[in-house]
């Protein structure tokens, strides 16, 4: 059972067995354990601390955000529908045919696109939706790739699945292999979580590989979950998606998103982590059954919010300045590291995957004697049986901070882990 910590008027504490017991299972979110983990170190150099830990682009926000914010002020005293407005269903809806090259009127979006107040509570709470109590007679399993994003693990563990870590190591081109999927589990199967382009290791996936994820899908009837919120930013070109792949597969009944759902954000997109915006989109069977299950517990997303959300999917200009941004980030980050730590130019997203021999040391020496803060890699992957933790050997750095604090971090990088 759970054990709180109770502190009373009287100053007395006491302890109390209280909850879901489920909650024992997960680790400690991986910036918690980085905390921990750094909290005893003081940095020797007498310098900024740079930050390079949290997905969290420092470029400026567009100034639509402002404008439209402050344009739709009289919204903020209105509970916002769960489906959102109208606008803003028909801006993600052309976004994603235009991205995506949809053939025009294939993706209804009245019928399949919600608004989310961000992408991570709606992947945590897909997992509430695509799990059943057993599935094939047995406790369904949710796949996940291996690192994976930490809210997959989360919502598959308090669902009452098995998570199950597919190792997406150098090996397997940083993405599970699907043709090491067995019968036995895909048909206990519920939720497949995959991240395209990959969060930490920038891999996308191909047209082939999502392909064979949606065949599967539908073969042994799960959900599909593809997590793009990393699609914009891309360095040589725009990484393929799973509605566009899904377009040109067969289907029948005028149902080509069965069984898939796509996430998307303005997070990365355009650098508005604290705007809470990102929408899913697909079957719009999963989409109506989203809907009802979110009208019992998700936040909404404010008219605002809606409004100035609506704009930002409209407008591509302050994305293209992003992704300018990235390309001479990851310019300057390979002038210092090209060669080194196994780095590599990622097909998307800003990270690097690092491989520095033990990623808890190096992150620990990095921050002592560089001020400089990344994440271990093992924080983002969990050991298999009789199998290392793929990501022990790793660290992540995210590009997320201006071009020459990124070129001096990676200078530090080198100076201080050879
Ligand atoms: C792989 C992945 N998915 C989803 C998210 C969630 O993004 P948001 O909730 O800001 O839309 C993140 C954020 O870091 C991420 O890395």
């Amino acid at each position: 059972m759970v054990s709180a910590d109770f502190s009373v008027n009287s100053g007395a504490v006491f302890t109390e067995a209280i909850g879901n017991d489920r909650l024992d299972l997960l680790t400690d979110y991986p910036f918690t354990r980085l905390a921990n983990l750094l909290a005893p170190i003081t940095p020797r150099a007498n310098v900024a601390p740079v930050l390079l830990t949290v997905g969290e682009p420092q470029h400026t926000p567009p100034a639509i955000i402002e404008e439209t914010l402050r344009a739709g002020a009289s919204g903020w005293n209105k509970y916002p529908p769960v489906g959102g407005t109208p606008e803003f269903r028909a801006a993600t809806g052309d976004w994603l045919t235009r991205r995506y090259d949809l053939p025009a009127g294939l993706l209804h979006a009245d019928s399949s696109i919600l608004p989310l107040s961000g992408t991570r509570e709606a992947l945590f709470m897909l997992a509430l939706l695509a799990v059943p109590t057993q599935k094939a007679g047995r406790q369904p399993a949710v796949l996940m790739p291996n690192p994976f994003y930490a809210p997959y693990e989360g919502a598959a563990v308090m669902a009452g699945a098995e998570p199950v870590f597919l190792s997406a190591t150098r090996e397997t081109g940083f993405l599970p292999d699907l043709d090491a999927l067995t019968p036995e589990l895909l048909e206990r199967t519920a939720l497949f979580y995959l991240c395209t382009p990959a969060n930490p290791q920038g891999a996308a996936a191909t047209p082939a590989y999502l392909a064979k994820a949606i065949a599967l899908a539908r073969q042994y009837g799960f959900v599909l979950a593809v997590d793009e919120c990393y699609a914009e930013i891309w360095l040589d070109a725009p990484p393929v998606g799973a509605l566009q792949v899904a377009a040109g597969l067969p289907y029948a009944d005028g149902k080509p998103w069965s069984n898939l759902l796509v996430f998307h954000s303005l997070s990365k997109r355009s650098s508005a982590a604290g705007l809470r915006s990102g929408f899913v989109a697909g079957d719009p069977a999963l989409i109506g059954r989203f809907s009802r299950l979110r009208s019992y517990g998700c936040a909404g997303m404010p008219l605002p919010i809606l409004a100035a959300s609506t704009a930002l999917w409209r407008d591509e200009a302050h994305v293209e300045e992003n992704r300018a941004a990235y390309r001479a980030k990851f310019a300057a980050a390979e002038a210092e590291l090209g060669g080194r730590y196994g780095y590599y130019r990622p097909a998307g997203g800003f990270f690097l995957w690092l491989e520095v021999g033990n990623g808890e040391e190096a992150a620990k020496r990095l921050w002592a004697e560089g001020a400089v803060r990344v994440l271990p890699g093992a924080y983002l992957s969990r050991s298999n049986p009789g199998e290392p933790n793929p990501g022990e050997a790793f660290i992540r750095v995210a590009l997320v901070q201006d071009t020459d604090t990124v070129a001096q971090a990676c200078a530090s990088i080198v100076r201080i882990l050879g």
